[in-house]
């Protein structure tokens, strides 16, 4: 296992215990299950999806940023947008304990990638936003993230507004796969976790 890899699964670890939404009311805010991510992020590594100097990701619904954490060592620019300005506080204080965290097992720290702020993912104005605060325009997003949530009206922004060739991963599915217009299905089972849909902007 290499340095990055052992650093992913240290950051699953860490997250395993701040877990959301899989008992209690909390479901609106489900958290990926960043062991099962591990396997998405190593087939979309492998099959040429990711680039370390090229690829910008965006979790469209980032919660905490446990995502964007997790994609920061393989992309160029990890951004989040999330609609609870209360949720997003947990983000820095959570990359801060992590980074110690890795640290202390001597592992690769967070790169410098991941940027988050919040907005409504739908609005325009959102994405003026996050051209000024990442320097990444909707039309240049490689990889768009949602885990579930508004994952229909994601998928539509995404055919009418991003380039041609956009990525589209959708977690939470298992056995039907909803068809978005304007896109194909490019990976039905990413990782094979039966968790986790890859689309293409046609
Ligand atoms: C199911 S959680 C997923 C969190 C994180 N992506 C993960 O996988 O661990 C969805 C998050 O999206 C946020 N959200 C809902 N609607 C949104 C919108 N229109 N724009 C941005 N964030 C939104 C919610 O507040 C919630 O924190």
């Amino acid at each position: 296992m290499n340095g990055k890899h052992k650093a992913l699964r240290a950051i699953a670890r860490f997250f395993h215990t701040i877990r959301y939404g899989y008992e209690g009311h909390e479901g609106y805010r489900k958290s990926t299950d960043l062991f099962k991510m591990i396997p998405c992020v190593e087939d979309l590594k492998n099959g040429g999806l990711l680039d370390p100097h090229t690829t910008s990701f965006l979790d469209l619904g980032c919660a905490d940023g446990r995502v964007n954490l997790m994609m920061s060592y393989f992309v160029r620019n990890s951004i989040g947008i999330e609609i609870d300005e209360e949720i997003l506080k947990e983000f820095e204080p959570r990359r801060a304990a992590l980074n110690r965290f890795l640290k202390d097992q001597k592992l690769q720290p967070i790169p410098e990638t991941v940027h988050l702020f919040s907005g409504d993912s739908l609005k325009p104005q959102t994405h003026e936003k996050m051209k000024q605060v990442s320097g990444v325009p909707l039309q240049e997003v490689d990889l768009f993230y949602t885990y579930i949530i508004l994952h229909d009206l994601f998928g539509e922004m995404i055919a009418e507004k991003a380039k041609k060739g956009a990525l589209y991963l959708v977690y939470g599915f298992s056995q039907i796969l909803p068809s978005y217009e304007g896109m194909e299905i490019l990976i039905p089972d990413v990782g094979s976790q039966g968790i986790a849909t890859l689309y293409k902007k046609t």
